[in-house]
């Protein structure tokens, strides 16, 4: 199975769960500076929320694709909001790129918020939760 992971973070919350992800289904995390260059079966793509937007890195990925890709897994981080979800589903919708109904999400540091968020248990729960995603 053919499996990448991609992210943007602005301040390291989201690269910590993108790297936790990567390690456990053996792949190298990159940022969204990095284009896919072959098909995938499963993209593991990392975002996270800013002023209740995601970041135009993200938009400009996505909009980018063009490779065939299995299903995009989501992953995220926030202060606020649950998760990426539907903002990153507007934008494979339009694509016509296959977005999992399952998605990894947790709480993200922001000034006195969440002080340490990604912890480790997240990190941990994040592994579990792409290795369960690839069927590791
Ligand atoms: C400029 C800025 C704006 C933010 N706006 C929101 C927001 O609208 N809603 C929310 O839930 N979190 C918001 N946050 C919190 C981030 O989503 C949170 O800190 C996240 O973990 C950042 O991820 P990163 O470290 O990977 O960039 C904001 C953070 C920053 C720096």
């Amino acid at each position: 199975m053919k499996i990448a992971v991609r992210y943007f973070s602005r301040g390291g919350n989201t690269k910590k769960l993108a790297d936790a992800i990567a390690d456990a289904v053996g792949v190298t995390a990159e940022t969204t500076d990095v284009p896919l260059t072959e098909d995938v079966d499963i993209l593991f793509l990392g975002s996270s929320v800013y002023a209740f937007g995601v970041d135009d890195h993200v938009k400009d990925f996505i909009e980018g694709i063009d490779v065939t890709i299995g299903k995009v897994v989501g992953f995220s981080t926030a202060a606020l909001v649950n998760s990426t979800y539907q903002q990153v589903d507007k934008l494979l919708e339009a694509k016509g790129i296959p977005h999992a109904k399952e998605e990894f999400y947790c709480k993200g540091s922001f000034g006195i918020m969440h002080k340490g968020r990604p912890n480790a248990e997240d990190l941990a729960h994040a592994a579990t939760f792409a290795k369960e995603v690839a069927e590791f």
